[in-house]
């Protein structure tokens, strides 16, 4: 960071000195947290689209050029070359693992890959047809009963632990939830399988039909949960970050993420274009209706898996999910008529002036679901995907908050409701 550099900021004629701070990538931004103290002020700024919540040396992007890195190290390379699993160590511990690192850490995913047995009964009291991102976040709030001190001031255990406890029992809950809503017996955990393949196991294996996990199935799993390891300050992540400086429970302050990250205009908008694609496939391919939906102000519509808060330009995670999917597709031998829609809709998108002058490009989600369909994976499931691979991100940043001076999240805000009035009985 860059030191002795202010910015004047002048109320009333009077003059005060802003810090000027900037990052290891040169991004740059005025501290003000003496602001209120010294000038009575406060800045205001809904939705945050300008205001930096912390220091942090997770996840870098630079949303003009389409850069995405964890660690330093470009989202292309690991989705090239890396494991969902190493992608996880990663981002916990700042550094690739190696050999025997990567072991320690798979063997103690091993060991708390079981739920308490007892778990297994709350199941039973979700109504048939219960969103799975619902349920997933319900069970992992119950997981702070089953582990209630671990949390940023009276962390009473290793927090490698904690961590890879919340990981392997996570992916568990999520293959749990999905058995039990089509009323299949749920399938534990092996210690012989890998991170995905354990996942697909759990989730397709049957008493009457023994799941045989392919190598290409578990690859591309493996890309996808690489691609949404972490975004850092999105959504669910500052929903983490907030609820965790209050000094909450682990896997209370996570159930609090997939919550956040259950929403169509987060994670949920995986499922959101399926359904899309779907409907215009229904509407004999009538792409331009939709664009002219997304793009009238008098429907809520929004052409789902397009646009971002940080991205001006391609999602670089979609960008490597378009390059892999005609891949993915054949080596699975499949074929999804979706996909060649989904590119028909982006490139009439691309080419329209409301999405050129907007800079709206297709998203980490407007492809993905196409991979995920052609695995296997039901579509009521496509935003527990989503957050079983952003789950190392979240723990990541709570972590990086027990290491930091955190403070809690309490923003301000202007007041523009009545002034002082008085109780009047009624007549
Ligand atoms: N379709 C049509 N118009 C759009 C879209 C879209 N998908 N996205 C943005 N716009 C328009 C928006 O109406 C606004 O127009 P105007 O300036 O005329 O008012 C302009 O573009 C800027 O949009 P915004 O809503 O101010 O931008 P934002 O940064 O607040 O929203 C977003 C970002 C992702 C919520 C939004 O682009 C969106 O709703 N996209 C569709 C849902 C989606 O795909 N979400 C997944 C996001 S990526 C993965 C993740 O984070 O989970």
């Amino acid at each position: 960071m860059s030191e002795n550099k202010y910015a004047e900021l002048i109320i009333d004629g009077k003059s005060y000195q802003l810090p000027v701070v900037e990052g290891s990538e040169g991004e740059k931004a005025l501290d003000i947290s003496g602001l209120r103290k010294n000038t009575g002020f406060i800045t205001i700024d809904p939705g945050f689209f300008n205001t930096g919540a912390c220091y942090s040396t997770i996840t870098f992007i630079d949303g003009e050029k389409g850069i995405l890195r964890y660690r330093g190290i470009p989202v292309e390379e690991l989705a090239e070359k890396a494991t969902f699993i190493e992608t996880a160590y990663l981002l916990l511990h700042g550094k690739m693992p190696n050999k025997p690192q990567l072991q320690a850490f798979s063997q103690l995913l091993n060991a708390n890959s079981m739920l308490h047995e007892d778990m297994r009964h709350f199941f039973d009291g979700f109504p048939r047809g219960a969103h799975p991102m619902h349920i997933l976040s319900t069970m992992i709030n119950a997981l702070s009963t089953f582990y209630p001190n671990v949390d940023l001031l009276s962390l009473k255990e290793d927090i490698n632990l904690s961590a890879a406890r919340l990981i392997s029992q996570v992916r568990t809950l999520a293959a749990f939830a999905y058995k039990k809503s089509i009323g299949e017996p749920i399938v534990y955990p092996r210690h012989d399988l890998s991170y995905c393949a354990n996942f697909l196991n759990m989730m397709f294996d049957s008493p009457v039909q023994p799941y045989e996990v392919s190598p290409e199935v578990v690859k591309a799993l493996n890309l996808l949960l690489i691609l949404h390891a972490d975004h850092e300050q999105n959504c669910s992540t500052t929903t983490v970050r907030t609820v965790g400086s209050a000094q909450v429970n682990l896997y209370a302050t996570i159930s609090a993420g997939v919550s956040a990250l259950s929403g169509p205009l987060h994670g949920g908008a995986n499922q959101e274009v399926i359904d899309m694609l779907r409907k215009i496939m229904r509407s004999e391919r009538d792409v331009k209706k939709f664009i002219d939906r997304a793009k009238d102000k008098n429907s809520a519509f929004r052409l789902m898996g397009f646009g971002h808060r940080v991205y001006k330009t391609y999602d670089p995670r979609a960008a490597i999910i378009k390059k892999t999917c005609h891949d993915i597709l054949s080596r699975l031998k499949t074929d999804d008529p979706l996909l060649e829609l989904a590119m028909e809709l982006e490139a009439a998108a691309l080419q329209d002036d409301y999405f050129i002058e907007r800079n709206l490009y297709p998203n980490v989600d407007f492809y993905s679901g196409i991979i995920y369909r052609a695995i296997g994976i039901p579509e009521n499931m496509f935003t527990v995907m989503f957050a079983l691979g952003r789950l190392p991100g979240w723990i990541a940043h709570w972590q990086e908050m027990l290491t930091k001076d955190t403070k809690i999240c309490r923003p301000r805000q202007i007041y523009t409701g009545h002034t002082l009035r008085h109780y009047e009985k009624s007549s």
